[in-house]
């Protein structure tokens, strides 16, 4: 597998460029329709009402748009967002400090919110509910605790993993929206954006190229526009255009399926390993080296959108597609997607 390195880290943030290319609102943010509707309707309501929004849960695989949406949020809202992730915060102190500092409606962004110590976790609660936390003061025997109160404030929880939210951290929180992975139109959108604010000219086609290699994710789409501009600048007089970014992506040993490393991996395993299924979830992670549940909620929604992979009762089962995508004929038991 060629691609592997070049297409894996393709789905790694890089802070700077990312917020550089990040929609600061509403309107710049293209996709997930019904949850921006969704939310900005929240927006309005709350500021009608003059209070802080609810707290919202926002899950989805890597790359979707969870932190961008957190910042917009608070651009709406016209309050400060305080960024922190549940690995971080490793004693209920760490949180509250953050909670302490915040003003009235401000949000605070929890990403990797079910990486959160359970004591962390615990503590969060009655700040959510209640806005207010209890303080230890003292060591000892003169221990002693007070409880203070908060201003209202907006938890913001993102998670790639939300089968691995507790049940009392999930119904702590008014909405969950789960973001989706992007049509192709939309990523072509995304990267015709992205391009006007990297200063590089892109014809439709060229945005379309990148974008139906993107893995339906506008990271992923941001990274590979990136490395086309250089290559447009060096070879191509700095205009995108379908030719080019064919060419500057077959430099890089893009996969034309836009699949990553894992994708390959995971269909690969259940056609040679597993004689194309079906294969329970938990034998097939084990053969990929990854854990059943990121195997679930990362890698198998897009698979089984493009239609590769297929869940039945008795497990993951490779579809003829796949078979044409691996280059292996489809053999006459996997026919009709089935085993
Ligand atoms: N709808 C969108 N329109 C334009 N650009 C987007 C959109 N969604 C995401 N992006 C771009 O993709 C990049 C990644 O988005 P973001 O950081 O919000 O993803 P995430 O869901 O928080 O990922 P992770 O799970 O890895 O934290 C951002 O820099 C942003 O520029
Ligand atoms: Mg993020």
């Amino acid at each position: 597998m060629p691609a592997a390195h070049s297409t894996v880290h393709f789905n790694s943030p890089d802070e700077a460029f990312e917020t550089s290319l990040r929609p600061g609102q509403f309107g710049d943010f293209t996709g997930q329709t019904k949850v921006l509707e969704r939310l900005s309707l929240c927006v309005e309501a709350a500021k009608a009402r003059g209070d802080a929004l609810d707290h919202i849960l926002l899950c989805g695989p890597p790359g979707l748009g969870k932190t961008t949406i957190a910042f917009i949020l608070g651009a709406a809202m016209g309050v400060n967002v305080k960024a922190t992730s549940g690995p971080i915060l490793t004693k209920p102190a760490d949180l509250a400090g953050m909670l302490t500092g915040l003003e009235r409606g401000d949000i605070l962004f929890i990403d990797e919110i079910h990486r959160m110590q359970k004591s962390v976790e615990e503590y969060l609660y009655p700040a959510m509910e209640d806005f207010a936390i209890d303080i230890v003061l003292d060591q000892g025997p003169n221990a002693r605790s007070v409880r203070l109160h908060l201003p209202p404030f907006t938890l913001v929880g993102a998670t790639t993993r939300s089968g691995l939210l507790s049940a009392p951290m999930r119904s702590r929180f008014g909405i969950t929206n789960r973001l989706d992975y992007y049509t192709r139109d939309e990523l072509a959108r995304i990267v015709s954006r992205a391009a006007g604010i990297l200063g590089v000219a892109i014809e439709p086609a060229g945005a379309d190229e990148i974008a139906s290699r993107s893995r339906g994710t506008p990271r992923i789409a941001n990274n590979l526009l990136r490395w086309v501009r250089d290559y447009a600048q060096i070879k191509a007089g700095n205009v995108i255009t379908r030719r080019v970014a064919d060419a500057a992506l077959a430099l890089l040993e893009v996969d034309r399926s836009g699949l990553d490393e894992m994708d390959k991996r995971i269909l690969s395993a259940i056609v040679e390993k597993f004689g194309g299924g079906p294969v329970g979830v938990g034998t097939l992670a084990i053969s990929v080296g990854e854990e059943p549940g990121t195997l679930e909620e990362v890698y198998e929604p897009y698979l089984i959108q493009q239609g590769f992979l297929a869940r039945t009762p008795q497990g993951r089962v490779a579809t003829e597609a796949a078979y044409r995508l691996l280059g292996i004929p489809v053999p006459k038991r996997a026919e009709g997607g089935k085993a």
